[in-house]
């Protein structure tokens, strides 16, 4: 069977950053994020004996074995045919719709829409929480974008992973004027990835520790003050968890450092303009760029004041976003 879908990215609200069982892909602590609408992936997938392999192309260009998108990807397939009893190979198509050279594109949406899709097509009538225990396994921020609008990914007590997966903690229509300003500051972020660099976190950070017992009552925290709206707390403990964990990637071993020039340029605006009262916070993940949480109301005035920075090339504005969804068309 063909089935094609489109899943969301989302941005992490506390952060994960540190792999507790390794080959499970279970956290050293739970994570909240709110998934964002736009940030798409695409993604069709077709089973078939006619295949003698498993075939990928992303955005017109064909993986091949011992590349890693590839591996990946096969790696999810190989779990999603063991789990439907099948064994046909497939052939998957995604195409990311991310604006222009964004920066943003993450694995969250493509290994939650092809863990959505695929499953489908394997003919898996899973719930939301095994399809986010399915896509955890992908990538760990894949686990969120399964759910629709504001999550919280369960770190989990079991040993076998079973309790970790992302739940909601709130719809898109819970706040449909929070947003999320991204701010491009380089289009060729030369980076370590994140699964590398959070693997080298956990071995060397001398404040590892620190930064996840930490992150773990970020977590709880964070689930009361989305379902309270309390905007300005949220916004504080949002910025204060992403501080810390850029500290932990800093004092890893080699250094983990993905702020840039343009990063401090937006990180000191943004509280320059706290100061002046307005109700702007900033969040960074594992690259340059600088998402700012914000309200609709006043996203012309921090625009405004955003764009007048020299190392900021483009704004690009985010709403809560819905889960994946299966759609019409195909890719192929
Ligand atoms: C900094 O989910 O990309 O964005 O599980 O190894 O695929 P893997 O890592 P990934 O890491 C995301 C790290 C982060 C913070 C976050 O999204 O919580």
């Amino acid at each position: 069977m063909k089935v094609s879908g489109i899943a969301n990215a989302n941005i992490a609200l506390t952060k994960y950053w540190g792999k507790k069982n390794p080959e499970l892909k279970t956290p050293y602590n739970s994570s909240t994020s709110v998934t964002l609408e736009g940030l798409q992936t695409t993604t069709t997938v077709e089973f078939d004996e006619k295949y003698t392999e498993d075939i990928f192309i992303l955005d017109g260009d064909e993986y091949k074995t011992g590349e890693g998108e590839y591996d990946n990807v096969h790696e999810q397939l190989d779990l999603i045919r063991a789990k439907a009893g099948i064994e046909q190979k497939a052939k998957v198509v995604s195409k990311n719709d991310f604006p222009t050279a964004a920066g943003f594109a993450s694995s969250a949406s493509g290994l939650a829409a092809l863990t959505f899709v695929a499953a489908k097509a394997a003919g898996l009538d899973s719930s939301v929480e095994e399809l986010s225990k399915i896509s955890r396994m992908g990538s760990g921020s894949a686990s969120r974008s399964l759910i629709d609008g504001f999550a919280i990914w369960h770190k989990g007590e079991q040993e076998d992973g079973e309790d970790s997966f992302a739940e909601q903690i709130a719809p898109v229509e819970h706040w449909p004027e929070f947003r999320i300003l991204g701010c491009v500051i380089s289009k060729e972020a030369k980076k370590v990835k994140s699964r590398a660099g959070m693997k080298q976190s956990v071995a060397t950070s001398p404040i590892f520790e620190q930064w996840y017992t930490n992150a773990e009552k970020d977590a709880q925290k964070m689930v009361e003050l989305v379902k309270a709206k309390d905007f300005e707390e949220l916004g504080n403990l949002a910025q204060n968890n992403c501080i810390l964990m850029h500290a932990c990637a800093m004092t890893t071993r080699p250094p983990v450092i993905y702020w840039t020039d343009g990063t401090m340029q937006v990180i000191h605006r943004v509280l320059e303009l706290q100061d002046e009262g307005m109700k702007a916070y900033f969040t960074i993940d594992g690259g340059p760029q600088v998402k700012v949480i914000c309200l609709e109301e006043d996203v012309p005035k921090l625009k405004d004041e955003l764009t007048k920075l020299n190392m900021v090339h483009e704004i690009i504005e985010c709403k809560p976003g819905h889960g994946p969804r299966v759609i019409e068309e195909h890719l192929f």
